[in-house]
């Protein structure tokens, strides 16, 4: 399953077409990629922009955080939804600061044992704020796999979700994890989108097994009944 061309062509299409401005990138600080990472689990960027830059001004670090009451925390997460998001937020602050001296774990497996962290999560933290070489895999990466390895099983089942990870280890690269890393979540967001993707500005068309079989509408498929 390993091909480096892949990485390659997600590497040279995130730096030239990828996002590169947005307000957590402008940081490698791992409590505010952290903060952003679980604001934008369940939220698109546009409306995750105001409340991490309010959050981060009351709460500038995991230390303002961690001592907060919940209550405040939860003033500034509202209207963001999926609340259990901010409690977790707030149970982790607490954790890194009494477990970790408030210092994010570079080792995602470690980063993935705190409230609100998942796999994906912990991978994309660890990878924008150290450089881990970590594997995300996420609902757009998903769409993107499902596409281009042209897979037919619906990816929230166990077994499809489990080679899925697989490919997502094997692809990754040795060098540029964190252009990698964000390419395929710009990838998902901006050209293998849900419904009309745009495949004549993708750069993994040539190698796309739904682009090649008219498949593109049809996958990923969705959940059976
Ligand atoms: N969605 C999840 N993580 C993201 C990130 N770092 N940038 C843009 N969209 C994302
Ligand atoms: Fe997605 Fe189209 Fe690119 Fe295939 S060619 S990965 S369907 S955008």
């Amino acid at each position: 399953l390993q091909d480096p061309a892949f990485s390659a062509s997600v590497i040279d299409w995130q730096r030239q077409h990828g996002r590169h401005k947005l307000p957590w990138q402008q940081s490698r600080d791992a409590y505010r990629i952290w903060l952003s990472e679980i604001m934008l689990q369940q939220t698109q960027v546009s409306a995750v922009i105001p409340y991490y830059q309010k959050f981060l001004q009351r709460f500038p670090t995991v230390f303002d955080l961690a001592s907060a009451p919940v209550e405040l925390v939860m003033e500034h997460w509202s209207g963001l939804g999926y609340y259990t998001r901010a409690r977790n937020l707030h149970r982790c602050a607490k954790q890194v600061v009494e477990q970790y001296q408030g210092q994010f774990p570079a080792d995602p497996a470690h980063l993935a044992e705190l409230p609100g962290i998942g796999r994906s999560t912990a991978a994309a933290i660890t990878a924008f704020a150290y450089g881990t070489v970590a594997a995300i895999l996420d609902g757009n990466v998903k769409r993107v796999f499902a596409r281009v390895f042209g897979i037919d099983g619906y990816p929230g089942s166990k077994p499809v979700e489990d080679a899925m990870w697989q490919r997502a280890v094997a692809l990754l690269p040795a060098q540029g994890i964190e252009a990698y890393t964000q390419g395929l979540m710009d990838l998902g967001a901006t050209v293998c989108t849900r419904s009309k993707p745009d495949c004549g500005h993708c750069p993994l068309q040539q190698r796309c097994v739904a682009f090649a079989q008219n498949r593109v509408a049809e996958l990923p498929v969705r959940k059976p009944k």
